[in-house]
């Protein structure tokens, strides 16, 4: 068992109006009891970050699915992380596989959001993955290797201190499919001999997710990983029950 404090955090894609959002957070504000030993973080769309902000009652962290690079100006359509962190975002998901896929993000993109969430002062929480290709022609350590290098590479010791890696496989995102307990704990440790190369210090101390169709009757196994600190939940962080379920399972594995 690590001394790091496993975190869960939902990331809610384009699901969920204001009314729905609220719901949502207020139900697991109610079970936020049960989450001790645990950070539990949401990333709820853009538009009910600030209604949901006001429900947490400092039991549940705010994270947001995105933010633009630049400080502000004329971007359309963008959003700052100095407006991120003004609504009390705490985490911010960059480097996503699907916005990597369907938004054209590069690695050099990724870093620069990556560099404007530590500006702004919050927690970059970094996805990294390999598509189904690439892990058939046996490139996953590599692939993983350098997205993480490519985002991580010039960051401060404290920096790197406050960054969370996910690693979702892009086979494994809304699938139903999951890495094996095994197969992830392989590529967990790759990373984290990645994170020792950049700042062997601090390596010891990020944590590192998993993400891809953790669900309730799976999470017990991946984070009994020695590597595995937590999720990255998308499909399955929509519903009170199956994201409490996850939660339960994080915490059960700190014991
Ligand atoms: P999923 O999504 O849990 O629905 O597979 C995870 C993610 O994309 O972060």
């Amino acid at each position: 068992m690590s001394d790091r404090v496993p975190l869960v955090c939902g990331n809610w894609k384009m699901h969920k109006t204001v009314e729905e959002a609220v719901a949502l957070v207020d139900g697991l504000v109610q079970r936020a009891e049960g989450f001790q030993g645990v950070e539990v973080a949401v990333a709820p769309p853009f538009t009910a970050l600030h209604a949901v902000a006001k429900r947490l009652g400092g039991k549940i962290r705010l994270g947001a699915q995105n933010v633009h690079q630049e400080t502000q100006g004329a971007f359309t359509g963008e959003v700052s992380s100095e407006m991120l962190a003004d609504v009390g975002v705490g985490y911010v998901i960059v480097g996503h596989s699907e916005r990597r896929a369907m938004f054209a993000e590069t690695d050099a993109v990724v870093r620069d959001k990556l560099r404007a969430v530590l500006h702004g002062g919050m927690r970059p929480i970094l996805c990294v993955g390999e598509t189904l290709a690439q892990r058939d022609a046996d490139q996953t350590l590599e692939v993983v290797a350098g997205q993480v290098e490519a985002a991580l590479q010039g960051c401060t010791p404290s920096e790197l201190a406050l960054a969370v890696v996910a690693y979702e496989p892009v086979w494994a995102i809304g699938t139903g499919r999951t890495a094996s307990p095994d197969d992830a704990q392989r590529v967990h440790a790759h990373i984290r001999r990645c994170l020792g190369g950049l700042h062997s210090d601090v390596a010891g101390r990020v944590r590192i997710l998993y993400g891809g169709s953790m669900k309730p009757d799976n999470a017990a196994g991946l984070l009994a990983q020695p590597d595995i600190d937590g999720g990255l939940i998308g499909g399955a962080s929509l519903q009170v029950e199956a994201f409490s379920g996850i939660i339960a399972a994080a915490r059960a594995s700190t014991r």
